[in-house]
């Protein structure tokens, strides 16, 4: 595993604007925190510090409950907190990371756009020893960043394939049936995550025989769907539908997530006239789980976003205070510098018989919101 530097613990503007007046001198101390069993050298005060949470879009439902939960989570630890949605729009996001470091920021938390896409913005923070935690989707090719916070991404594919596996009997039966894939952005890490944990899982059925794919439409390049968008999904499987399903049926959609299991779901109710198919989805965002109780989406994966919040306001604590940030994986996710250090939440298999147990009894969502 590469060895992260962070030279972090009292940047510049934090010594000034938690020092200023005190007569504290304030120094910088290199620590390589991640190795396990390792001691680290210094420790900071955290309190005050300021943290910069970079979030992608209030588009997607995630994203708000995302930012929501890291804000709260963040003050309550009594930190100062810069949160900042970037309308899927890369450049914005750049210019709010830039505006973080310069106002003093002593950690920033992002989740990327575009995972290769904040060079500048990345390097900026590495010439100011700003540490940087990767929040849900790794930002590539820059040795800026020194933890990723996720869920297990390869995971939540194969629960998806699972599913259809188990569904179908796909092991044992003879019959042939019809499925059609949508996955996400190929700019987000996490996409070929999810496809692959999914396709590695499916692919045998379909070289079988088991599974056909109609359109042809089998490779990520093909089947990708830029910034996830619903709208994006629904159009392209509006194309299909009426090329390869006006007499047949449709049996699976493998969807990699709810933003584009909606578009897909729309799709169907415009244009499909043939028996429902198994659909997956991700996220359990509040129109996918009413599609899962009506019986138009089978199952979603929910990832907690309260458990990653939490991870990773763990995770800033440590890093301020020189301590070994907790970290559970130091070998899946190399972002082109070397693996980067994580940390994997467990995503859950979510469906209409679970969900309320899920997302009401824990207080995910009320029971108004699925109304
Ligand atoms: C996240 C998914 C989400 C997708 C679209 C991915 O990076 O891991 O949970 O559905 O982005 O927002």
């Amino acid at each position: 595993m590469k060895k992260k530097l962070l030279s972090v613990l009292l940047t510049g503007a934090m010594a000034a604007s938690m020092f200023v007046g005190c007569g504290t001198s304030t120094e910088t101390t290199d620590t390589a925190p991640a190795a396990e069993g390792e001691a680290t050298e210094t420790a900071a005060p955290a309190e005050g510090a300021k943290v910069g949470v970079a979030m992608p879009t209030k588009d997607l439902q995630r994203w708000n409950q995302d930012g929501a939960n890291m804000q709260k989570e963040l003050e309550a630890a009594g930190y100062e907190v810069d949160l900042q949605y970037a309308s899927n729009d890369v450049q914005t996001q750049v210019s709010q990371i830039e505006n973080m470091i310069n106002s003093g920021c002593n950690v920033l938390v992002i989740a990327a756009i575009e995972g290769s896409s904040l060079g500048e913005a990345m390097d900026m923070a590495a010439a100011q020893n700003i540490p940087v935690i990767a929040y849900d989707r790794l930002i590539m090719n820059s040795d800026a960043v020194s933890y990723y916070a996720t869920f297990d991404n390869y995971k939540v594919g194969q629960v998806q394939g699972q599913y259809i596996i188990d569904q179908l009997d796909l092991e044992n039966t003879s019959e042939t049936f019809t499925m059609e894939i949508t996955a996400g952005d190929p700019g987000d890490n996490n996409a070929g995550f999810f496809y692959n944990g999914a396709m590695d899982l499916l692919k045998p059925y379909i070289e079988k025989g088991t599974i056909e794919v109609k359109s042809g439409q089998v490779e990520f390049a093909d089947v990708a769907t830029p910034a996830w968008a619903t709208e994006t999904a629904q159009s392209r499987m509006e194309n299909i539908l009426s090329s390869k399903f006006a007499n047949d049926d449709l049996n699976i959609c493998l969807c990699s997530n709810d933003s584009t299991a909606l578009g897909v779901e729309n799709a169907l109710a415009a244009n499909y006239k043939g028996e429902y198919p198994i659909i997956t989805g991700q996220d359990c965002d509040i129109e996918n789980t009413k599609n899962m109780i009506a019986g138009k989406q089978s199952m979603s994966v929910f990832k907690d976003t309260r458990t990653l919040a939490s991870q990773v306001v763990k995770m800033v604590g440590q890093i301020l205070k020189g301590e070994t940030v907790d970290v559970n994986d130091e070998k899946t996710y190399d972002n082109g510098t070397g693996v980067i250090p994580s940390f994997l939440c467990e995503p859950v298999f979510a469906d209409k018989d679970n969900y309320k147990e899920l997302l009401i009894d824990s207080g995910y969502y009320t029971e108004d919101q699925l109304q």
